[in-house]
């Protein structure tokens, strides 16, 4: 297979049974022209998930370069969230997400942070529209496992995904076996932003493998099935960043890494 096959085709089977891809693009703060070529940039190298929120203001962009890049809307995995502020106009928000998206339906749609609390009612607003085929699939982020087991008590239904933060300084055994044993794929953010990407110990893995830091830390969470969705708005960052499907950790390497975060 070649690299930009793996990229698009290394994913993980939601509990839904449909697939997500392991690695993604991140869209914060990345905003008109900038985010429309970084797309298309993800694209052409074979990224098939791109993570956006209606907070990000550049649904559009997205949706442009989605568009314009010649990959059928079917193979792509397009993630969008609802801000709290929007809580109570569920419905008004998805369809102006898949306005500027110029969409028929997102694949993932988050609560983009816990609105005060779980919030049962909210997800209960958002099962409804993914049974009406708005959202393929309704996840979470930003929450805890005992708010995901409160939306779970009231629905029945556990989120598809829940998005939090997430690295090897970072990792928490217990949260991950936690989202696991519930059938709640784990989605990490800011995979780089909260690492020190100079640690010396990192530096050693990254040096025996002739790959960067940065490459490093994607492929912990590939190992750990995590997705991940570093940001970047640098065409070459975007390719080193999924330069990732050549090489593997091994068990102790994953588990020096594991061991980062002192948990
Ligand atoms: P840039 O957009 O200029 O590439 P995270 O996704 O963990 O929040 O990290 C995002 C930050 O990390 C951005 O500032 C991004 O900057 C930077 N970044 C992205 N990829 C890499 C990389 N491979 N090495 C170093 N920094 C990176």
């Amino acid at each position: 297979m070649s690299e930009q096959e793996l990229i698009a085709g290394t994913s993980v089977e939601l509990a839904s049974g449909a697939k997500m891809p392991l690695l993604g693009l991140g869209t914060w703060q990345a905003r008109g022209r900038s985010a429309v070529d970084a797309v298309a940039r993800a694209l052409e190298i074979g990224y098939r998930l791109i993570d956006t929120a209606t907070m990000y203001g550049n649904e559009a962009e997205v949706g442009q370069s989605v568009a314009e890049s010649g990959v059928s809307r079917e193979d792509i995995f397009v993630t969008t969230k609802l801000p709290t502020s929007r809580t109570g106009r569920e419905r008004a928000t998805l369809e102006e997400s898949l306005d500027a998206l110029g969409f028929e339906y997102v694949d993932l749609w988050l609560i983009h942070w816990p609105p005060g609390g779980a919030r049962p009612d909210v997800w209960e607003r958002m099962l409804q529209l993914q049974a009406e085929g708005l959202a393929r699939e309704v996840g979470v982020s930003n929450y805890s496992i005992r708010q995901i087991d409160e939306i779970e008590r009231t629905s029945g239904r556990f989120p598809a995904v829940n998005q939090i933060e997430w690295s090897p300084a970072l990792f928490d055994r217990e949260v991950f076996d936690a989202h696991r044993e519930r059938g709640v794929q784990l989605e990490g953010y800011s995979p780089l932003k909260t690492m020190n990407l100079r640690d010396r110990r990192l530096a050693r893995i990254a040096e025996a493998h002739g790959v960067t830091p940065a490459q490093v830390v994607l492929r912990w969470h590939l190992e750990h099935g995590i997705v991940a969705i570093p940001k970047s708005t640098n065409a070459e960052r975007i390719a080193e960043n999924a330069a990732i499907f050549g090489f593997e950790l091994s068990s102790s390497e994953v588990d020096e890494l594991d061991g980062f975060s002192g948990a």
